[in-house]
Order: structure tokens, then C-alpha cells, then sequence
């Protein structure tokens, strides 16, 4: 049998072997799309050889690529590639695509979700709300004030700049750390002022939200020095990696008021097991890593993920690509 790149609607469909299969309305476009394989597929052994597309959801290293000779371009359905490693995508001629931009504004969405409800106390409010118990509502229980506040936000880019505009209309003041700056016409628009050093920043902010990805230099780079720089009632926000908050430093300034609230969309690992004492505090609010889990966002993602690969096939330039 042979293995036709070309998308053209005739020829037979690119072989792309897919570790989790996704939800009907998404997992149709690509079946359309490509001829999916799946790990429990009958055909797997007979045609790995075959398969020129990779669609994961778990770590993809040498050892994984080394199963599937073929391989021409993975399509990751996310932007972070944390779990990819790309030296080793490059060192086999495998190319990376990935999809941000389309999932920015959920994302965004995300992190002023966790935000507020940490701020406002939502879920253990609503605990006491439900609670059959309940008898009356303690007139001294409070959360923190969002507007007017001031935020800081640790990586500017697609997603960041949407927190800021969000936060704009909260009337609050925007910080922002960043490895490069952003240009003079950005921070104008979103009245942000830029701190190169993340600890001068973090005693001014109210909230810190955290966009950045997990690379190894990232890893648990917010620790306790950080925790003991934030204001005692300041409140952590992350969408972007678990890996890059020391969560051990994290249950303890909790326990101990070092801050007040924590909202996060990502630990790490994920899940957490189930013992593990993050999950007991009443101050921090966790979901489970649904920042772009809406339908019309997935249904866009999963549009870059089949253009990715057949730009891959065809040997032409990624709609995006990871390089590093
Ligand atoms: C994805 C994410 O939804 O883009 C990312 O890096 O973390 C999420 O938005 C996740 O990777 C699931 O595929």
C-alpha cells in the first residue's frame, strides 16, 4: 500500500497515528481529514510504517518517535510542547506544529474565571450555600476587592495581553513581566508598565496571574522567595504550566497567610494524586486544566492541528510551528 502525502480529496488519506481520540464534533473533522490510528487500532502493527502524521497527548520522546520511521510532522493540539521533545522531533527530520492565537481568549477567560472566584470566594461560598447545615450566612465573611486593583501578569503574549484587556475593564492597574518587552504601542494601549525583575513587581501587585510555559529554565521558578515578595493578600492565578510554581512553596504560604488565595488551572502532575495536601486547602480553587476547553475554541485548534500536518505532508512552511 502507498503512502500518499498529497491532500488532494481524491488520493487515499495521510495515515496519522492519534494517542486519545477526542470528542465526536472534533475527532470528525479529522477523520475526514486523515485515516486516524489509534494505539488499540487492529491495523497499528501492520502499518506503522506507513504513518506519516502524529497527534499526542502524552510525552513524545526518542524512544516514542523511534516506533513510527515514517513520521513527518506532529500536530500538537495545544501550545504548549512540554511534553515534545523538539531536539529529538529535529534530530529525525519530524516537524512541530502547535496552535496559539485560536485559544487565547478562552484562555484569558480562564484566568479572570479563576480570578474572581478566588477573590470572591466562590466555591467555598457555595459550599456554605449548599450546605444542608447552613442556617445563616456570617455577615463577617469577606473576599477581595478585583476593581481597582492591581495586576501583574508574568508573560505578555497572546494570552497575557488578553488578561490585560479583561483587567481594563476592571478598572485595574496592569503590571507586566516579561523577557523582552513588549512594544511602546501595546503597553500604551493597555496601560501597562513594564518590570524586568519579577521580584520589584510582585510586592505592588494584588493579583499575579502566571502565562508562561514549562520550559526547564521555568521549572518551579516560583518559589517561596517569590511567595514572601507578593502582598499577604495577594492572590496567584496560573494558566499556564504547574511546573513552574513549587507547589510545596505554594501549600505552605497558603497554610501559613504568606498569600491569600490561589486559583489554578494546571499542577503538576495532572491530576494531582488524590492525597495530595493541595487538595484540602479551602483557599485554593483548581480546575482541571480546561483553559481552551470550549467547543468553538477546540473546533478551531483542531483546524490548525489538520493545516499543520498537511502543510507538514506537503513539505511546505507550518501554519505554526515550533522550532525550540
Ligand atoms: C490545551 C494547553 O487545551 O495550549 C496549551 O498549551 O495547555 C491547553 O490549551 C491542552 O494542551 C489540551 O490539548
Amino acid at each position: 500500500m502507498s503512502v500518499v502525502n498529497s491532500h488532494s480529496p481524491q488520493g487515499p488519506k495521510p495515515l496519522v497515528y492519534q494517542t486519545l481520540r477526542f470528542r465526536d464534533e472534533l475527532q470528525e473533522k479529522l477523520d475526514a481529514a486523515f485515516h486516524i490510528v489509534f494505539p488499540d487500532s487492529t491495523e497499528l502493527e501492520s502499518r506503522r510504517g506507513e504513518i506519516v502524521g502524529l497527534i499526542p497527548d502524552q510525552i513524545v520522546d526518542a524512544k516514542f518517535l523511534d516506533q513510527f520511521p515514517n513520521l513527518k510532522v506532529i500536530g500538537n493540539n495545544g501550545v504548549g510542547c512540554d511534553h515534545i521533545d523538539i531536539a529529538a522531533c529535529k534530530a529525525r527530520g519530524v516537524r512541530v506544529g502547535n496552535t496559539p492565537g485560536v485559544l487565547a481568549d478562552a484562555t484569558a477567560d480562564m484566568a479572570f474565571t479563576l480570578l474572581l472566584a478566588s477573590a470572591r470566594r466562590i466555591v467555598e461560598g457555595d459550599a456554605i450555600a449548599k450546605d444542608p447545615s447552613t442556617e445563616s450566612f456570617d455577615p463577617h465573611w469577606f473576599g477581595y476587592e478585583v476593581s481597582n486593583s492591581t495586576l501583574g501578569i508574568v508573560g505578555m503574549g497572546d494570552i497575557g495581553t488578553k488578561i490585560a484587556k479583561r483587567a481594563l475593564g476592571f478598572g485595574m492597574k496592569i503590571l507586566y513581566n516579561k523577557r523582552r518587552r513588549q512594544e511602546e504601542s501595546v503597553e500604551r494601549a493597555l496601560s501597562a508598565e513594564y518590570y524586568p525583575s519579577l521580584l520589584e513587581m510582585l510586592p505592588k501587585c494584588d493579583f499575579l496571574v502566571l502565562v508562561i510555559p514549562g520550559t526547564r529554565e521555568n521549572d518551579k521558578m516560583f518559589s517561596t522567595k517569590e511567595f514572601k515578595a507578593m502582598k499577604r493578600s495577594g492572590i496567584l492565578v496560573n494558566v499556564g504550566r504547574g511546573s513552574v510554581v513549587d507547589q510545596e512553596a505554594l501549600h505552605a504560604a497558603l497554610v501559613d497567610g504568606t498569600i491569600a488565595a490561589a486559583g489554578v488551572d494546571v499542577t503538576s502532575p495532572e491530576p494531582l494524586p488524590r492525597d495530595h495536601p493541595l487538595l484540602k486547602l479551602p483557599n485554593l480553587t483548581i480546575s482541571p486544566h480546561r483553559g481552551s476547553a470550549t467547543l468553538p475554541t477546540r473546533l478551531k485548534m483542531i483546524q490548525l492541528v489538520i493545516d499543520n500536518i498537511l502543510c507538514g505532508l506537503e513539505g511546505e512552511p507550518l501554519v505554526c510551528e515550533v522550532h525550540s
